[in-house]
């Protein structure tokens, strides 16, 4: 199969959208930028097409997708009720990067929820996917666009590298802003339950919803057969070919410690004004106490040192709060949860 590869630069551009809607309507599968990460795009209401996602991936048949909506004209036709959390979320962060997980309407497909009783459903705040759902005029199923298990694309020409000729087109909208997926919250237990940390934090969750229980997935290993509340949280991930460490320690500790291993096979990711205490090459994530920009940067990074063959890639463990919750989560399963105390 060709892959087209089609620049919009607005949503103005109809002409463009309509070629990606037509793709999209006629069972095709199409890259899309969000703010978040690049998504790899079907129609969420045709089984056929939904299925055609795992294959390009090679996704685990067990991993149920996000639905993507541009409106909330069309949540109630997807769920079976709309509680009032998740009314206050939506009025809080939608459009952006937040997921809800709700009970689902039985239109959605078993290929989209792979057998749970639940959907989860986002409205993306980037433009160009806005106006893709609104031109589809379908909602759109879309796990990030990466070969499954390696870090998440944010630029079209990461979707490229691992999606060419397994699907039909790709949108490029430039470079994602928020660099990391969605929070992903449940309202289908107990109490709200963050299961995947992301642009909108549990600090923001909190301050909207009072108490948020947070899966402990985010932040833990699974034992080996335990059921995860979020299928996702089980497999490797976001993870490169090169070996990823998570180094937590002084910097003079963390360069002693980079000193053990061959400095040509070996990347650095530390913050910026950190470079010069290593004779390593180094890519900066931004300052230390710069979230934000960690998040932006992660998976480049992480897909920069495969392209240059690094073997090793030790990284300056970010903190945990913030947007840092979900670097520190993505980067614990880059690293298979290997963390060095240096100190
Ligand atoms: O920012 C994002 O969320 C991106 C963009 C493209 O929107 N999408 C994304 O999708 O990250 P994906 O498939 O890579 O991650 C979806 C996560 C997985 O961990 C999956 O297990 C979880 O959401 N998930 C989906 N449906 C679920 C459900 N019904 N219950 C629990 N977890 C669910
Ligand atoms: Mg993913």
């Amino acid at each position: 199969m060709k892959t087209e590869l089609l620049k919009i630069d607005s949503p103005q551009q109809t002409d463009l959208l309509r070629r990606a809607a037509e793709v999209l309507r006629s069972g095709g599968l199409c890259g899309i930028p969000t703010e978040t990460v690049y998504g790899l795009a079907a129609n969420a209401l045709d089984e056929a097409a939904v299925r055609k996602i795992f294959a390009a991936k090679g996704r685990p048949q067990d991993n149920p997708l996000i639905v993507h909506i541009a409106s909330m004209e069309e949540l109630p036709a997807l769920v079976k009720e709309i509680p009032p959390e998740a009314k206050a979320l939506a009025d809080a962060f939608w459009p952006g990067p937040l997921t809800i997980i709700l009970p689902k309407a039985d239109c959605i497909p078993d290929a989209v929820s792979c057998g749970l009783p639940t959907v989860a459903i986002r409205m993306p705040s980037h433009p160009i996917a806005n106006a893709i759902i609104r031109e589809a005029g379908v909602p759109l199923a879309a796990p990030s666009a990466n070969t499954s298990g390696k870090p998440s694309p944010t630029t079209a020409q990461h979707v490229l590298h691992d999606m060419d000729g397994k699907i039909d087109m790709i949108v490029d909208g430039g470079a994602c802003s928020v660099g990391v997926e969605s929070t992903v919250v449940t309202l289908c237990a107990k109490r709200p339950r963050l299961l995947r940390p992301g642009g909108v934090t549990l600090e923001q969750l909190r301050d909207v919803l009072g108490e948020v229980d947070v899966d402990k997935a985010v932040l833990g290993e699974l034992a080996s057969g335990e059921k995860p509340s979020s299928p996702g949280m089980k497999y490797k991930h976001y993870s490169p070919d090169a070996d990823v460490k998570l180094v937590r320690g002084s910097l003079e500790s963390f360069a002693r410690f980079a000193k053990t291993y061959p400095a040509a096979d070996t990347l650095i990711l530390c913050f910026d004004g950190e470079e010069s205490a290593f004779t390593n090459e180094t890519i900066a994530l931004g300052s230390a106490s710069d979230a934000k920009t960690h998040a932006q940067r992660i998976f480049r990074a992480l897909r920069e040192a495969d392209d240059r063959s690094f073997r090793n890639v030790l990284v300056h463990c970010p903190d945990d709060r913030g947007v840092d919750l979900a670097v520190l989560n993505r980067l614990l399963r880059a690293a298979a949860f290997q963390i060095v105390e240096t100190e």
